[in-house]
């Protein structure tokens, strides 16, 4: 079995706990850097009650050089997985700085500390939110990128460092070529099986899973549909929502391709992971309803500023170059996100 070390930046957070459940459960030794701003460590003891093994954990920034150096001296991982960010599209709005702080500098502190420990293979969270306007709404990797906000463009930001840096390395013949993968994630949502470790958000939840789930058990009074009038079958927003443990599966096919003849020669490449099926507002209500026989309350309000219409992946290329495909239906997205909904009424307090 494999035992190589994965350094897990953000992974006390909502995706990173359940990939260092896939992680351990897949044979790696995992060490995770948070600085706790958006998670609880409980989060991280849930991950080792779940598998029975335990994790290195450091709480620290990862705009904090010194000590990330002296982690990854003591630790000698062989590849990142770098989910440390932050998410919240209106607060990127109204604290731009911020956001490219924490998320651009942070990333060019880590790569830079990466590079210097000679570990050149990493895996990291993009978003579908890089894709600019496109005829289609199915979203391929070669689409024209246009983040529209801060959040967005510290996600397009970052992919544009990692893509330099590959490049330098080949124009340098560098003898230990970085290898990435830019994972564009749609919307993930679900939780793990167990109902351990889920979403938490901090206050009143801004996407539709967290917020629906909470109208369903009675802490929020009312869901607002946000707009009727999209040119869609019923009006309403199509996304692509993922389980967010095919999601983090998708993680550890790219770390596989990475390891692989694929990448010999080191290599940028994204990959969406969505599952290539859109369903409506009105469509996340019905099977809600339907899997939890619990009715939601809602009313229909103005459109969301920024938000698309329609917006789905095509997912053919991790299904062909990293031999990844999901596993999870809507339906269990929804059974899975209402199970760790009503066990932790109050999240991880
Ligand atoms: P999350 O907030 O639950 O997890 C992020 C984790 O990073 C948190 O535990 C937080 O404490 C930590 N963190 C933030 N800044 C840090 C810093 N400077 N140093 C150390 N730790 C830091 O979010 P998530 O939903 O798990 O998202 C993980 C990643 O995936 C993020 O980069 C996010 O932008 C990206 N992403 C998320 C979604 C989504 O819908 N959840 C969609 C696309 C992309
Ligand atoms: C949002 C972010 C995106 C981020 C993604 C995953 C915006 C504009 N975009 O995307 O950058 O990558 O989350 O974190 O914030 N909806 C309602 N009522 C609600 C909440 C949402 O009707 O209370 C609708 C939205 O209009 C949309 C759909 O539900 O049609 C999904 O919304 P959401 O979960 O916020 O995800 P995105 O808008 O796709």
């Amino acid at each position: 079995m494999n035992k190589q070390k994965v350094l897990v930046t953000g992974g006390a957070g909502y995706i990173g706990s359940h990939a260092c459940v896939e992680l351990l459960e897949a044979g790696f030794d995992v060490v995770v850097v948070d600085n706790l701003a958006n998670s609880k460590p409980e989060s991280l003891a849930r991950v080792q009650r779940i598998t029975g093994k335990t994790l290195a954990f450091y709480q620290a920034d990862i705009r904090d050089q010194a000590a990330l150096t002296a982690i990854f001296a003591k630790e000698t991982p062989t590849t990142v997985i770098h989910f440390a960010g932050l998410k919240a599209v209106g607060e990127s709005c109204q604290q731009p700085q911020l956001y490219y702080h924490n998320n651009v500098y942070g990333t060019l502190v880590l790569t830079e500390v990466m590079a210097e420990a000679n570990v050149k293979q990493l895996v990291f969270s993009s978003s579908a939110t890089v894709y600019g306007e496109s005829e289609s709404p199915q979203y391929s990797e070669h689409f024209p990128l246009g983040a529209i906000n801060p959040y967005g463009r510290s996600k397009a930001m970052i992919e544009d460092i990692l893509r330099d840096l590959s490049t330098a390395d080949t124009l340098n013949q560098a003898p230990n070529p970085w290898k990435i993968a830019l994972l564009r994630y749609f919307n993930p949502i679900g939780a793990h099986q167990s109902g351990l470790i889920g979403e938490d958000p901090n206050g009143i939840p801004n996407n539709l899973m967290p917020y629906v789930a909470q109208v369903a058990i009675g802490k929020l009074p009312q869901l607002s549909v946000f707009g009727d009038d999209y040119p869609t079958p019923d009006g309403t927003g199509i996304r692509d929502y993922i389980h967010v443990v095919d999601l983090v599966k998708g993680h550890i096919k790219a770390i596989a391709a990475l390891n692989s003849d694929k990448f010999l020669a080191g290599g940028c490449k994204a990959y969406n992971l969505g599952t290539g099926q859109g369903y409506s507002v009105l469509e996340i209500i019905q099977a809600f309803e339907r899997v939890t026989e619990k009715p939601i309350n809602y009313k229909i309000s103005p459109r969301r500023a920024g938000d698309l219409a329609e917006c789905f992946a095509n997912p053919n290329l991790a299904r062909q170059e990293l031999n990844w495909k999901v596993e999870k239906n809507l339906d269990d997205m929804v059974a899975d996100t209402w199970n760790w909904q009503t066990k932790n009424p109050r999240g991880y307090d």
